[in-house]
């Protein structure tokens, strides 16, 4: 029967033991698993860590800077920051197929990474160090999950940023592989991670990226990010961030219908919310927010979001649609 304060001193205790004064080197996705695994290690082994944090351009909005500024501030880590947002435009331009959008998106991720990560070998290299670990947040569910024979989680190719590239030989360090979520959620608090990222919802690898349908360019993401802040901050000032397990908002790129705005005929696009309940993702329910709420969020994107003309409520359990509309 652990508490928060034993797994964190327990885990600490192991990664000092596991790495010695070798150096280490660890991929931020934004995501928690990812945060805590560096925090962990980063008190565990101080300045023998370097994060890498390959920006994308798919995130949401703030939260580049949430891992550029708040992470760097709340645990002192050093991190290496690769802005590869036009190397993920230029490699998905013209492409809408969900598939191989994810093959694109985890492709140049890994060659970003990898990149990275040479840059940070040649500096240590220069002061006589190697890097011998790598961190992975894996999490006890990832273990039993790859173990087993899994069915519906096969149906789409998850792609999960901070994949080990194939070819530089390391040593893995996981020091959450003993934990469920919600103790990883309560070890980043104990560490001081800022609660918008311990507490951060679900969000895809491939991110916005799948959350468009249709092509991806950087109009339609930046369009896609206010909708979503927008949504997002309606939620959480509702107080119902802990009963929707996650809400993605989807740009309908391809499709346009006819509306009416001042005295003018519009032709935009629509914006889809998905807010869903869920245990663990395998199974969803379409959340019943309230009608108020729904309608603020409708009216403020309508309003503030150039582009879109009208928002609709995914009401489709999962089965039969999936979470994500890619
Ligand atoms: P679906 O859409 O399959 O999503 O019902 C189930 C859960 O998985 C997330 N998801 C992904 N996560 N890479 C990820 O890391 C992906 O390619 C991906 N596709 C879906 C989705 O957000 C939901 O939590």
């Amino acid at each position: 029967n652990w508490t928060t304060g034993n797994i964190l001193e327990e885990q600490v205790e192991r990664i000092r033991q596991q790495v010695g004064d070798a150096r280490v080197i660890c991929g931020l996705s934004g995501g928690v698993d990812s945060a805590v695994a560096a925090a962990l290690v980063q008190r565990a082994v101080g300045d023998q860590l370097t994060c890498v944090f390959v920006d994308h351009g798919l995130l949401r909005e703030g939260e580049a800077e949430q891992v550029e500024r708040d992470f760097v501030a709340a645990t002192g880590v050093k991190l290496y920051v690769a802005n590869e947002q036009e190397r993920f435009l230029s490699a998905l331009a013209g492409v809408s197929d969900p598939e191989t959008k994810r093959k694109i998106i985890g492709r140049e991720f890994i060659r970003a990474f990898e990149e990275a990560e040479l840059a940070i070998i040649a500096e240590a290299a220069a002061h006589g160090e190697k890097i011998k670990f790598l961190v992975q947040g894996t999490l006890y569910p990832d273990v039993v999950e790859s173990g087993g024979g899994e069915g519906a989680a096969n149906i789409k190719s998850h792609h999960n940023v901070g994949g080990l590239p194939e070819d530089l030989q390391f040593e893995l360090v996981e020091p959450l592989r003993a934990l469920f979520k919600d103790e990883v959620r309560a070890v980043g608090a104990q560490l001081g991670l800022p609660q918008e990222i311990v507490g951060r919802q679900p969000f895809p690898g491939p991110g916005l990226g799948i959350r468009i349908v249709g092509d991806v360019t950087k109009e339609r993401l930046d369009l896609l990010r206010k909708a979503d802040a927008i949504a997002r901050a309606e939620l959480t000032a509702a107080g119902l961030d802990n009963e929707v397990w996650q809400m993605p908002v989807v740009l309908l790129a391809d499709v346009r219908s006819v509306g009416v705005m001042g005295d003018g005929r519009t032709y935009g696009h629509p914006i889809v919310l998905r807010p869903v309940s869920s245990e663990d993702a395998m199974t969803a329910d379409w959340s019943r927010l309230p009608y108020d709420l729904l309608a603020r969020i409708s009216s403020r994107i309508t309003n503030e979001v150039e582009g879109v003309n009208r928002v609709v409520l995914d009401v489709t359990s999962k089965p039969p649609g999936t979470i994500e509309w890619e």
